[in-house]
């Protein structure tokens, strides 16, 4: 099978946030995406409203033909939310209100008590839960216990040292991270899904990390798309993919 490119377009909406007009759309790129070939969107519902808005995800829910794949924080009233749209995956993610972007992964092994009647929720709703973790092994152990079906590994790590000169020897490291982490889980009977900090330089010792099925890709993707173009940027990084699957 494939690798599987969910686009996340949350950073169109932080095009459109910076100046509080109507473009660009999110729910337009997300069309332009799957017709370019993407297997399905990924947008992050953040507490403070800073991109994605409800009115993107309503019209997202109703028009996306592939997998929508919906990032929120545990927390109750988003819960409520995702139950009501019915995403075909929830990925519960830490968020802090401060930071720019995600910092870290969830940390499964501390809060399983809290996630646990959440992740259920979801679950009774027919949703198909993910936790974006580290890639460690107590938390990817730790997501098992929890019963969900898959995991998204923070690539954040690995793609912060590939963009520092001289840092490739902790790249290769980090890289061996994620790989013992994937095959521990899928050992373990989880989908793995990989995500964060993933450029067109860097995607491809990811993607073909055995047992990676999915990858979640935003900024670089949307950061292409203002050059060449919102097609153009999928069918590049679908075309660096299929070199490896
Ligand atoms: N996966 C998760 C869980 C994320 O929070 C994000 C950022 O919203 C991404 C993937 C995409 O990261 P990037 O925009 O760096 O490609």
């Amino acid at each position: 099978m494939p690798i599987a490119l969910y686009v996340n377009i949350d950073h169109v909406a932080t095009l459109r946030q910076a100046r509080g007009t109507q473009y660009p759309d999110p729910v337009w790129a997300a069309a332009l995406c799957e017709l370019a070939g993407a297997d399905g969107i990924t947008v992050h519902l953040r507490e403070d409203r800073r991109h994605i808005q409800d009115r993107d995800l309503h019209l997202l829910r109703q028009t996306v033909r592939g997998t929508l794949n919906l990032e929120i924080a545990p927390l109750p009233e988003l819960i409520d939310l995702a139950c009501a749209l019915k995403p075909n995956i929830v990925t519960l993610v830490p968020e802090r209100r401060q930071e720019r972007t995600t910092e870290g992964g969830l940390n499964v092994a501390a809060q399983g008590k809290e996630l646990e009647p959440l992740v259920r929720r979801l679950q009774q709703a027919g949703i198909s839960v993910s936790l974006f973790i580290a890639p460690d092994l107590v938390q990817v152990r730790a997501a098992e216990q929890l019963k969900v079906p898959r995991i998204e590994l923070h690539t954040g790590y690995y793609c912060e040292a590939t963009l520092v000169h001289g840092q490739q020897e902790v790249a290769k490291a980090e890289l061996e991270r994620l790989a013992i982490a994937a095959e521990t889980g899928v050992g373990l009977g989880l989908h793995i899904a990989a995500g964060h900090g993933l450029d067109y330089p860097n995607v491809r010792p990811v993607a073909a990390l055995p047992g990676v099925e999915e990858l979640n890709i935003g900024h670089a993707v949307v950061a292409r798309a203002v050059m060449v173009g919102m097609q153009a940027a999928v069918r590049e990084m679908i075309e660096i993919l299929r070199t490896v699957s």
